[in-house]
Parts: C-alpha cells; sequence; structure tokens
C-alpha cells in the first residue's frame, strides 16, 4: 500500500488495523520504530506518509470513503477443527468482508491481497451479497509475490503484477481500474489479467514450485553428502541449464517464512477436498522433505558432537528465515533449537534483527517444555562473539551477509575444542575455517 501511495500521489490510500499499537508504530515520527524492517520501506513511507499515506483506526470511515478495498488480513493454517495444521484460517477475511458490507454505501471494488484458498472471492461476494445494503461489489484477486527483505524493490520493478476479475463487463471494469493503478509504474506487459480462480491458485501455484525447488537441492544435498559430490557445483552446473535457470537452487538447512508451507498445505488440503489424493500426496513431499532436511541438519550436530549436547553450548547465528528481515515465521532455527533443547544442550542465539522476546515467544508456541525452561535454556545476546565464547559448535541459520566478515580467528581462540561449525547456508569460507582449525561442515559438502 506503502508503495501504490509513493507512485500515485494522487490516490488517497488509508491503511487500516484493529491494533492501535501497530497503528502507532505506523504513525512513529521515528521511522526507525516502523513495526516491520524492510530495506527502503522507511524511505517510502516518509515520502508519502502525510501526503496520501494515512494510518488509522477507524475502520468504517475508511471503508465509507473508499472506491477500492484491500483485503490484505493474515491468513494463517487454521490451528482447530476441521482442516486444522492444513487448511487456511478464514475467520479475519470473513469478518472484513461483513465489515465492508455493513458499512458501505456507495458501490465498491474488494481486492483480495491475503493470500487464499481457490475460490474465497465466491464465499466474499456472497457475504458482500447477503449482508450489504444492496449497494454493488466487485471481487477481484491480486496475489501478492513480493518477498521478504527485498519487498521494496520487488513492488517497484515486479516480474508480474497478476489481477482475476469477473469476465463480464462489470468485472472487466473493475480489473481495468487496478490495472489502470499498477500501469502508473509497471510496464502494461507485466500487468496479466485472468479469471478470479486462476489469479488465486496462481499465487498458490508460484510457492509450490519455489518451495518444491528448494526441496529437491535439499534432497539432493544429502546425497551428495553420501557420494562425495558437492551440492553447490550441481546447484552451479544444473542452474546454467537455461530451462532450469539458477535461482532457488540454494541448499540450505531447510525453508521457512509465512508462505512456503502455508501455501502448501493449503494447496494439499484443497487436492484432498477435491478427492486427488495423488496430487496431494505430491506436494505434501515438499514439506515432508523440508522437515526431514531441518531435522538432519540438528541431528548431524548431535552426532557430531560425540553423540550428546547434553549441558554443552551452542551458539546459533541467525533466527530469521532469512537475510534481511526479522520475520521468524516457520524459521528453520526454531526447530533446529527446539531438537537441540530435546537433547539438553544449551542454545545462544545472535541475530542481527529478531528482538529476543519473539526468540521465546517462537519457542513457547511449539508447547515442547515451559516458559520458564526455555528462558533457562536459551540466552540470546547482543553480539556474536558472546554467543560462541566457550561454545562447542557454531550453527549458521539464516545467510546474514554480516556473518562472513566475523573474525572467525578470535572466535575460534575463545571456543572449546574440537570447534565446530556447521553452517547451514554455505556462506562462510570452509577453506579459511578448516585453516584455521575449525571443523567445519556445510550443507551437501
Ligand atoms: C515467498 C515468495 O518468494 C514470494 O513470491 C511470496 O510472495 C511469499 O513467499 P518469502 O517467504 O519472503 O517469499 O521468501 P523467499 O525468498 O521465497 O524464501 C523462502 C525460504 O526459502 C527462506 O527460508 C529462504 O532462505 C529459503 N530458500 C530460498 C532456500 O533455502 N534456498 C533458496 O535457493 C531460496
Amino acid at each position: 500500500m506503502a508503495v501504490i501511495a509513493q507512485k500515485c500521489p494522487d490516490i488517497k490510500v488509508t491503511v487500516v488495523d484493529i491494533n492501535p499499537q501497530r497503528i502507532a508504530a505506523w504513525n512513529d515520527d521515528d521511522l526507525n520504530n516502523l513495526p516491520i524492517y524492510e530495506p527502503g520501506l522507511k524511505e517510502v513511507v516518509a515520502e508519502a506518509r502525510g501526503r496520501n499515506l494515512f494510518f488509522s483506526t477507524d475502520i468504517d470511515a475508511a471503508i465509507d470513503a473508499a472506491e477500492m478495498i484491500f483485503i490484505s488480513v493474515n491468513t494463517p493454517t487454521k490451528t482447530y477443527g476441521v482442516g486444522k495444521g492444513m487448511a487456511a484460517d478464514l475467520k479475519y477475511v470473513e469478518l472484513c468482508a461483513r465489515q465492508i458490507a455493513r458499512v458501505a454505501k456507495t458501490s465498491k471494488i474488494v481486492v483480495e491481497k491475503s493470500t487464499l484458498p481457490v475460490r474465497t472471492a465466491q464465499s466474499i461476494r456472497t457475504i458482500l451479497t447477503a449482508e450489504g445494503n444492496g449497494v454493488n461489489f466487485q471481487v477481484l484477486s491480486n496475489p501478492e509475490f513480493l518477498a521478504e527483505g527485498t519487498a521494496v524493490a520487488d513492488l517497484h520493478k515486479p516480474d508480474r503484477v497478476l489481477i482475476g476479475g469477473d469476465q463480464d463487463v462489470e468485472g472487466q471494469k473493475a480489473v481495468q481500474a487496478l490495472v489502470d493503478i499498477y500501469a502508473r509504474w509497471v510496464d502494461r506487459d507485466s500487468i496479466i489479467t485472468t479469471n478470479v480462480w486462476s489469479s488465486e491458485l496462481s499465487k498458490l501455484a508460484a510457492n509450490a514450485i519455489l518451495a518444491q525447488r528448494v526441496s529437491s537441492i535439499n534432497a539432493l544435498s544429502a546425497l551428495c553428502e553420501k557420494s562425495g559430490a558437492d551440492v553447490d557445483e550441481i546447484a552451479h552446473a544444473i542452474g546454467r541449464d537455461s530451462r532450469i535457470g539458477s535461482k532457488f537452487l540454494k541448499a540450505s538447512v531447510g525453508f521457512g517464512g509465512s508462505c512456503f508451507q502455508k501455501d502448501i498445505l493449503n494447496l494439499v488440503y484443497i487436492a484432498r477436498n477435491y478427492g486427488l489424493t495423488e496430487v496431494a500426496d505430491y506436494w505434501e513431499q515438499v514439506i515432508i522433505m523440508n522437515d526431514y532436511q531441518k531435522r538432519r541438519f540438528a541431528a548431524n550436530i548431535v552426532k557430531s558432537l560425540f553423540n550428546t549436547v547434553s549441558g554443552k553450548k551452542i551458539a546459533l547465528l541467525g533466527w530469521a528465515f532469512k537475510k534481511d528481515t526479522n520475520d521468524t515465521r516457520e524459521s528453520a532455527a526454531i526447530y533446529v533449537a527446539d531438537y537441540l533443547l530435546n537433547e539438553q544442550a544449551e542454545i545462544w542465539v545472535y541475530d542481527p534483527k529478531v528482538e529476543a522476546e519473539q526468540i521465546y515467544a517462537d519457542l513457547d508456541y511449539l508447547n515442547s517444555r515451559s516458559e520458564e525452561e526455555n528462558r533457562r535454556l536459551v540466552k540470546v545476546v547482543q553480539t556474536p562473539y558472546e554467543a560462541m565464547h566457550e561454545a562447542h559448535a557454531v550453527a549458521v541459520l539464516t545467510e546474514w551477509d554480516e556473518f562472513k566478515t566475523y573474525d572467525w580467528q578470535k572466535a575460534y581462540e575463545n571456543m572449546k575444542k574440537p570447534a565446530f561449525v556447521f553452517d547451514g547456508r554455505n556462506v562462510l569460507n570452509s577453506a579459511e575455517l578448516k585453516e584455521l582449525g575449525f571443523i567445519y561442515e556445510g550443507i551437501g559438502k
């Protein structure tokens, strides 16, 4: 929304949320206090806020004034009832639709921005029509393809913008209204228009196929470790095939983030609902492989440390699900830490952007042990050297650039010997570390 406001100074964009603290943070004079860390975001907010970009808790007033409304609420995986652990929870989307229907007195275009299961637009439309005051609603699907850490750049120069709408005249008019907004800064060629269902399914499909690439290379990484092949060399060699391409072939401790797992589970759930068991099993395997990769990494730490980490200090570098974000949702670090804690390790975490509170909340959420125990066994520190001091092993879980430039000599001197490094992102200079005396283990090496 901030980028739309930046690119269209004549359009008034109001972002509303029921959470007053969040809105206050978006309105904070100090742009370092914005609720989301994302490179380039504070510059965009600085330019547009107060001009045509506003943040407010007055949801009814914003609905009343708007011609177009984007529903951008959370759609987490259901944690209860039918579809628990798989289906998307549409509670917040439904609440939004009901509120829009109740308040709207003039025609509106309602845009699904949240990632939603296929045919959700139909439910939104049904609620709007049934609850509404007879005003005309058009429902569009406009899935978000930005990746965290590069969100602003992705929005400024998207590979494509996808807009799905009804195929009748009114539907096409609504589609055109949204096309006209994006066309202010995106090539018309890169704006794809489809029917609503194709647009909804494309988002799930794009994430499923991206995640599948990561799971594919991670599956090969396990084979490399057994056979003596090097996964980076394989990724390079196959990535040069223009039909395959080089992106999303970086072997890792496992993918995380708010989208991949959730969207694939969603796809699996939908396929099962349609009775497509083989299709569901096929996509589910991407998740099974990812869980295996996280577990395999943690198990390898235990095995290398002479089959026990009980009472041993292990430093985790990185907690975010990838670099340049403070988002930790589904981060591999959470599961690796949990595994090591079950083995009675003492965990010291350093991440340049993630707060201690978040790390404890992530572990508490798993319910593996009491909150007191998580706080007793896990220390979150402000410098990497504190984390590594007297540690038996260091595990790199996020590919933050700064990890490459640490004084590894100093780290080595202060660690217990033999000093192990488990590089879950293959980002460190293995030759240099081995030279210093470390026992270095990467992924797929
Ligand atoms: C993803 C999609 O890329 C984006 O289009 C969609 O809108 C939201 O979901 P995001 O979750 O921000 O974006 O991160 P992404 O860059 O896709 O990475 C996802 C996970 O895969 C991260 O944990 C990342 O570290 C991991 N990954 C990615 C790898 O392990 N190897 C790779 O080669 C690429």
